[in-house]
Order: structure tokens, then C-alpha cells, then sequence
């Protein structure tokens, strides 16, 4: 099983460096962990996202606005926010083969299916059954039902506070090694401001884009008219030296987020954090994410985050396990107490109705894109077959994007290179580019290897100009995943496709 899904897992990276998605960053010299760069189609994929998220979330509604702050700000602000004393990652290093880890997150293991889940690494035991009795003695019910419920998850993620056995080590997951204890390891990346490279010129760049809307909330209130609830939403490049980047893009040092800061009188906080959390959820689903893969997960009391009273996380069952892609939380008044205390700036809120002066609380909806994306790549991922211009089947690839995220709407092609069919097929192409829809041209090679190379870009449409055109101005559409094939005039196209594209 656990061969299968890293098959396929390998299947999609390929797929997305062939056809353009997502390369590694600096590849020609070697490469560098943690870092990604999306190609012409993965930009495109990526743009439709954040743009689907800001029309939903910001243009759609009255009660947002948004903001894009510098990714510098004055370290102050991580001061306030806690992040220059608390952004910190247990880390151990093994003292035999020097890698390094996350010490709460160094227990391996692989699942041969559902029940049978075997601790390879991480305890010392002598046999498999004696090593699986150690891992469930050490988990907690939390920690236990997450891996119960992913028999494939590649780590195991201890949580805090939990305690191996009497008698069972940590040990190197890769050699068995002894570990070093575990040190405090602060995930900002550093840099400096100006000529001098002394303390006095430290500065970050940001581990969130959330503080630099706390830090604009008094801004954003005076040149607004907004009356609570409000939301400040932006989307913007984060940064952590996370210690362990892993699983393609999931867990980048470099990547973007989609945050929304909610606010709301402190009495509505429950009623705003039921609201997002629901709403947040619906929003994957109606992107294409199928809801039985996606789960909404209730943060237990003791996984709170000190600054929140309430939070849940949107999870995704990749084909590597079920991870985060966004958290939904209560932050209570806490960013904004911090800041007033930090800044010594009044950053209270008056209520003309009732005249009270209060700091509201804010409901933190805080998404990826990166994430985003690679869940909807992972979604997309689907092999089958399709009948070549014989009529024998053959195997396919195709990547089932939902047509408003997918990069490319639709690509039309003449049949043949002549008699007018290309310039047929040219004017319904620059038609859809000219409505602003992504399209692409191809008039060469046989249709079929078209059609192929368009199903593994994701295109939901292909367009064909063919002989019949040329009598009565009807082209085919080719549906992507159903290989339906419909005849429409050829000044239908560009509404047909708008429709479908929404
Ligand atoms: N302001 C709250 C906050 O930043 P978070 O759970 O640390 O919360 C929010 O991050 C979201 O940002 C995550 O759900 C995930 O989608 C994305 N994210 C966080 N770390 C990431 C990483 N190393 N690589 C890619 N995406 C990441």
C-alpha cells in the first residue's frame, strides 16, 4: 500500500516537472531543500487560486477588505507577537550519521494496511509486535487515531507532552544512532536592514502575513468606514527555516498564505468561529477537493496554541497522509493586546450603539496556497483510458482540475493544416484570449497526441475545427473527463466555455 500511494505520489511530481507545473528551485545547480518554483502552468494554477480566494473571500462580501503588507517589518512586531521568543522547534541532531530532526517528530513508521500498523524506527524493541505495543503504549488517543485512520502515514507525529515507555529510546530513525537532547531552534530567517550587519540591524522575514494586518488593524479602521464584524484579508510570501522540509511543496521554506483577520465583539466570537470554519471548509469542496477526503479536525484543549481558545484544522488526505491545509482559529483579543502593549498605541475599538470601548476578538481563517495547490494536484491525478484514432483504447493521464482553477480553459485545434481550417480555429482562440479566458493553439501532430498533452495540462476543453466547419460553422468540444464530444457553433464556443468555467 505504502508502495502504491508513493508511486503515485512520484507519478505526479514527474508529471508536473514534464508538463510544466512545479520545478525545483535553482535545479541546474543542484537544487536547494525547501524551495519551489511554479512553472507556466503551475503560476497559472496557483493565480487561479489566490484569485478565486480573494473574489469568494474579499470582493464578494462587504464586510472585507484587503491589504498587502511589506514582508520586512519592524522586529518589534515579532517581539509583540511572540514569535522571537516562542517560534521555536524541538530539534535533536543523531550523533552518529549528523541528521537532523524535529525531536517531536522522529518516530517512522510505515502501516502494511488499516490495522496492521508496524513502528519501524524510533524504539529500541526486539520484535515488530513488541515495537507496535511500545508505539500505542506511547501515543496518545489523539495521536493513535490519526495513524489509525492513515494507515500510510510516513511519520508519526508524537505529540507534545507525550512520554516513551520506561525503557524505550529515541533513536535516529535513519541509523538508530543515539540522539543529542533536544535544543530550541527559532524558525525566522534572519537578515539585516541597511549597511551595519550588528543587532541593532536584525529584522525577519515574516514566518505569517497575519501580523502585518494586526499591525494595520488601527490603520484600516480610521481610513474605513467599517463597523464591526470586519475581516482584513491578505494573501503574501511567508517564510520559515522549517528543519524538516518534506513532502514536495507541503512543507516548504518559502510559500504563500491566504489569511483572513475576523473581527468580531468578543460575545459573536463563537458564532464567527462556527461560521469560518464551516464556510472555510465548503470552500475546498466547491474547488474540487471531494469532501470524503477532506476532513475538519477539532483541536483537542491540549493542542491549543496559547493564543487561541478554539481551533480547528481543515486536513487533506494526501496520498503521504492526512495534513493541514488551513487552521481556523479563535485568536481571542490576544494579537491585539500584545500590540497595544508593544507599540503603546490604544488600539481599543468604539462601539457608537452602545458606546462601549473594547478590543474585538478575531477569527483567524489561515490557509495555504502552496498546500492549496498541491492537494488539488493530488486530487487531479487520475489514470485511465481512451480510445486512440483507431479505436483501440489506450492508456491515459489526465490531471481533473475544476475548469476555474484549471491553467489553461481550453485549447483549440484545426483538424488539418488547410483549407481555412486554421484560421477558423485561430479566431475562436483569440476570441476566448481576448474574453480573458487562458487558451493555447496547437495545429500540430496527429489530434489525438493533442488531445493527450491538453488532458495532461488539465484543460476541461478542447476545441476542434474540422471539416464539417467548414459547411455549417460547427465545431467539436471535447469533454476532458467524460470524452464526450459535442457539436456547437462556432460562436457558441466562447459563451459555452465562460459558463462552464464560471
Ligand atoms: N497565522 C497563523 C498561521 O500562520 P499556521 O498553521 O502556522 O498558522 C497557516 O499556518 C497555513 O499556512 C497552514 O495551514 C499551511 O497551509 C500554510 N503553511 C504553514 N507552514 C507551511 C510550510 N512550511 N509550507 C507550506 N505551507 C505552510
Amino acid at each position: 500500500m505504502a508502495e502504491s500511494t508513493n508511486g503515485r505520489m512520484e507519478k505526479l511530481v514527474s508529471l508536473c516537472k514534464r508538463r510544466g507545473f512545479i520545478f525545483q528551485s535553482s535545479e541546474i545547480y543542484g537544487g536547494i531543500n525547501g524551495f519551489w518554483d511554479y512553472g507556466p502552468l503551475g503560476v497559472e494554477l496557483k493565480r487561479n487560486i489566490k484569485n478565486a480566494w480573494w473574489e469568494d473571500v474579499v470582493r464578494k462580501r462587504d464586510d472585507m477588505v484587503g491589504l498587502d503588507c511589506a514582508i520586512i517589518m519592524n522586529p518589534k512586531v515579532w517581539e509583540a507577537s511572540g514569535h522571537v521568543a516562542g517560534f521555536t522547534d524541538p530539534l535533536a541532531d543523531c550523533k552518529k550519521c549528523k541528521a537532523r530532526f524535529r525531536a517531536d517528530k522522529i518516530f517512522s513508521v510505515t502501516a502494511r494496511d488499516g490495522e496492521n500498523v508496524l513502528l519501524q524506527a524510533g524504539v529500541e524493541a526486539d520484535d515488530e509486535a513488541h515495537a507496535r505495543a511500545a508505539a500505542t503504549a506511547a501515543a496518545n488517543s489523539k495521536t493513535r487515531r490519526r495513524l489509525e485512520q492513515h494507515a500510510e502515514a510516513m511519520v508519526w507525529e508524537v505529540c507534545r507532552g507525550d512520554r516513551l515507555p520506561d525503557g524505550v529510546a529515541a533513536r535516529c530513525p535513519l541509523c538508530g544512532g543515539e540522539l543529542t537532547d533536544a535544543r530550541k531552534f527559532n524558525m525566522m530567517f534572519k537578515t539585516f536592514v541597511g549597511a551595519m550587519e550588528d543587532s541593532s540591524a536584525v529584522a525577519y522575514l515574516r514566518p505569517e502575513t497575519a501580523q502585518g494586518i494586526f499591525a494595520n488593524y488601527s490603520n484600516v479602521l480610521d481610513t474605513s468606514r467599517l463597523k464591526l464584524p470586519f475581516g482584513i484579508a491578505q494573501i503574501g510570501k511567508a517564510f520559515r527555516n522549517e528543519i524538516n522540509p518534506r513532502n514536495y511543496t507541503f512543507r516548504s521554506r518559502e510559500f504563500e498564505q491566504m489569511e483572513i483577520e475576523f473581527f468580531c465583539r468578543p460575545d459573536e466570537a463563537d458564532k464567527w468561529y462556527e461560521y469560518w470554519r464551516d464556510a472555510r471548509f465548503q470552500w475546498y469542496v466547491g474547488l474540487g477537493l471531494r469532501s470524503d477526503r477532506l476532513r475538519l479536525r477539532d483541536h483537542e484543549p491540549d493542542e491549543l496554541a496559547h493564543y487561541a481558545n478554539a481551533c480547528a484544522d481543515i486536513e487533506y488526505e494526501f496520498p503521504f497522509g492526512i495534513c493541514e491545509l488551513e487552521g481556523v482559529a479563535n485568536r481571542t483579543d490576544f494579537d491585539l493586546t500584545q500590540h497595544q502593549k508593544f507599540s503603546g498605541k490604544d488600539m481599543a475599538y468604539f462601539d457608537d450603539e452602545s458606546k462601549e470601548r473594547f478590543l474585538p476578538y478575531v477569527i483567524e481563517p489561515s490557509g495555504g496556497v502552496d498546500r492549496a495547490a498541491l492537494a488539488l494536484l493530488c486530487e487531479a491525478y487520475c489514470e485511465d483510458e481512451a480510445p486512440d484514432e483507431k479505436g483501440n483504447p489506450q492508456p491515459r493521464t489526465l490531471m481533473k482540475l475544476h475548469p476555474r482553477i484549471a491553467p489553461i480553459k481550453a485549447a483549440v485545434f484545426p483538424l488539418v493544416k488547410k483549407d481555412g481550417m486554421p484560421a477558423i480555429a485561430r479566431k475562436i482562440y483569440e476570441d476566448l484570449r481576448g474574453a480573458g479566458l487562458s487558451a493555447f493553439y496547437d495545429e500540430k501532430g496527429a489530434v489525438g497526441r493533442r488531445y493527450r498533452r491538453q488532458d495532461e495540462a488539465g484543460t476541461p476543453f478542447c476545441i476542434t475545427v474540422d471539416g464539417q466547419t467548414l459547411q455549417d460553422r460547427t465545431v467539436t468540444v471535447r469533454d476532458r473527463d467524460t470524452l464526450r464530444q459535442e457539436r456547437i457553433a462556432d460562436d457558441e464556443v466562447l459563451p459555452y466555455v465562460r459558463e462552464r468555467v464560471g
